[in-house]
Parts: C-alpha cells; structure tokens; sequence
C-alpha cells in the first residue's frame, strides 16, 4: 500500500473505532437501565465509562483493529468479525481505564490528558475505586456478549486476567519502592528499575491489544506469541522510559506530572544517580520525594545539569535502532507491519 492509503486506512481505523463508542456505552448499560433498583448505578457507571474509557488518542483500542485487519484470514472480512474486533478494542480502553483511573489515586496525580483525573472531580473522591471496579468488571461483560462463542474466548479471557495479574504485580513493585516520604536513593537501582517496568508496562502495554489481535485471528501458537513479545516489551520499556521522561520534561499545560515529588524510581533519578557527583546526590537526597515546588524545581535543574535530556534523545535513538533489529529478526511469520506503524505511534509521540 502506499504511504497515503496507509495513512487513509490509520485514519478510517480510528474513525470507525471511535464511532463505535455509542454502542458499547449502550452494550453495557440499555438492559440495566430499566431495572429500576440499579438504574442509579447504572447511570453513575455510564459516567464513569464515558469519562475514562474514551481516551485522548485511543490507540490501544485502535491497535485492536488495525492488527486485526493486518491478521485476519480471508474469511474474517465479515462485518461480524470486525465488530468483534471492535468491541475487543474497547475491551483494551476499558482495560486501560480500570488501571489509570486507580493509578492516578495512588500516585495522587491532578490531570489525566489535560482533564482533572476522575477521582478529583467534585463528589467523586475516593467512591473511585469502586468506579475501578465496574470498568474492571465491563471488560468480562462485554467479552462475554461479543465473543463467548468464539473458538479463541478463553484465550481473549486469559490474556486479560494474565495481564491483570502481572500489572498489579509491576504497580506493587513501584509502590513499595516509592514509600511516601521516605527517600532511600539506595533502592533506586537500574535493576529495580528493569523489574517495575518489566512487569508494570513492557510485559502488556504494546502485546495485550495485538496478541488480542492475534487470538481472534486463530494466531495461538506460543512460538508466534513469543516473537511478538520479543518486539512489543521491547517498544514497551521504551513507551515508560519516555512517559517517565515526560512527566518531568513533558508539555506543562497538558500533563502535571508528579513522579519526583511521590518519591518515584523514575528512569530520571536512575540516571541521575548513576552520574551524581557525591554533592550532586546528598542535594538530591534533600530534595526528592517531599511535596514542595521548590524542591521539585531544584531536582529539575539538577536534571539538566547532569545533561540527562541529551541522555534520553541517545536512549530513544538506540532503542529504535534496536526495535528496527527486532522487527526483521522476528517478524518472521507475522507481517512486520503489525509492528511498524506502532513503532511510528510510540517514537514520534511528544506528549
Ligand atoms: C504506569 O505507571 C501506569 C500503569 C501501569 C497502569 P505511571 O504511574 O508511570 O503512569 P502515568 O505516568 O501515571 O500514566
Ligand atoms: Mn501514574
Ligand atoms: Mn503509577
């Protein structure tokens, strides 16, 4: 295809993904509605979806479909089949959703996508976490009402379980490794580093939406998977590495980010101390992890003294460098195109 119909295709992907929104809102809640005992609850769960599933770029779910596309046999073209892939997008938003919506109450973070997070919208504080809850519960539901007569519904319920699992694993590393106001500049070691963004993001960021993909297109084998995954937690660390990079160098008007100030093993502090001269560490040791402005910005500079920027613009090179690598090595069976426009999304992406 060329450049201009792929980039047509991107755009109809997305269109279509976003268009399909309506119905999955009405998926989850039309029966429920009119059972008058719940149907306050139903409503709050109808707010709860539509401010947080629907995110900024929806790529995950958009991944969905567009791996689909790329995978699916020449008898998967029916409209059934798409709107499967579909609704196993907005699995992968809900998924998301559920995650970020608890994630921004642990970290005590204020936006999400240039919106106030869920929990710190007026009335809602901490009722949050049952609003986690029920998006944790529609992505069943609405797996259960698409693809229970699927061939591949176990394996779409086990890829989302198992993710589940190693995630909470990844966030209870991350947790316990940033106590609040307790800095230790000791535990942030690069090895405690590779095992929370191993598990928090590389595992599953990147390989949820297309083993999804995958499944549904009767792609099963461990050995397929296995090459996949070698690629994706590759593109995946990368994905955290930037998103820790963001959070202190990103666009201040959309993202308020606050991984110095929660004491976080962040990959800036990890650098930092692995070029810290021994006053440059007890200023950060003075200075990280406490909720004072000040101290966030003397950590900043800090930041910058130590060249960490020109550091991450080298990172970002080697790592596509290495990704590309990959790509060829183990896109054997699986066309590399399931890989490439993701590497374009992952790479170019600013904020
Ligand atoms: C990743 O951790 C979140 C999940 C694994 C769900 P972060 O805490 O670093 O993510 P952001 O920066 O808040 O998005
Ligand atoms: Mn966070
Ligand atoms: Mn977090």
């Amino acid at each position: 295809m060329s450049e201009n119909g792929k980039q047509a295709a991107a755009a109809n992907d997305r269109e279509q993904f976003v268009g399909f929104f309506p119905q999955i809102v009405k998926d989850l809640t039309e029966d429920e509605l009119h059972q008058e005992e719940v149907a306050d609850a139903v409503a709050r769960l109808k707010e709860v979806v539509e401010y947080n599933a629907f995110g900024q770029d929806n790529n995950l779910g958009v991944i969905v479909l567009t791996a689909f596309r790329v995978l699916a046999g020449p008898d998967q073209g029916d409209q059934e089949s798409v709107l499967r892939a579909l609704a196993v997008g907005w699995c992968g938003q809900l998924f998301q959703a559920f995650l970020l919506l608890s994630d921004d109450i642990m970290d005590h973070s204020l936006t999400r996508n240039g919106h106030p997070c869920w929990y710190k919208k007026e009335g809602i504080g901490m009722d949050a976490v049952n609003d986690a809850f029920l998006l944790e519960a529609c992505i069943y539901r609405l797996l259960k009402r698409y693809c229970r007569d699927q061939p591949y519904y176990v394996n779409l319920l086990e890829l989302f379980l198992q993710a589940e699992y190693c995630i909470e694993l990844g966030q209870a590393l991350d947790l316990i490794t940033a106590p609040p106001s307790q800095v230790d500049l000791n535990r942030f070691t690069e090895q405690r580093y590779k095992a929370i963004v191993k598990y928090k993001t590389s595992l599953y960021s990147l390989y949820l939406p297309v083993a999804a993909a995958m499944y549904m297109a009767g792609i099963d084998s461990e050995e397929e998977h296995a090459h996949a995954r070698a690629i994706l937690m590759e593109i995946g660390e990368f994905f955290q590495i930037q998103d820790d990079f963001l959070d202190c160098f990103g666009d201040p008007e959309t993202e308020t980010g606050t991984d110095i100030q929660t004491n976080k093993c962040s990959w800036l502090v990890v650098q930092c101390l692995k070029r810290a001269s021994a006053e440059q560490r007890r200023l950060l040791e003075e200075n990280y992890g406490q909720n004072d402005l000040d101290k966030v910005a003397r950590v900043k500079k800090l930041y910058e003294d130590l060249g960490l920027k020109a550091v991450f613009k080298d990172y970002k090179e080697s790592s596509y460098q290495h990704v590309s690598g990959l790509i060829t090595q183990h896109a054997v069976n699986l066309p590399p195109q399931t890989f490439l426009g993701l590497v374009q999304k992952v790479y170019k992406r600013q904020k």
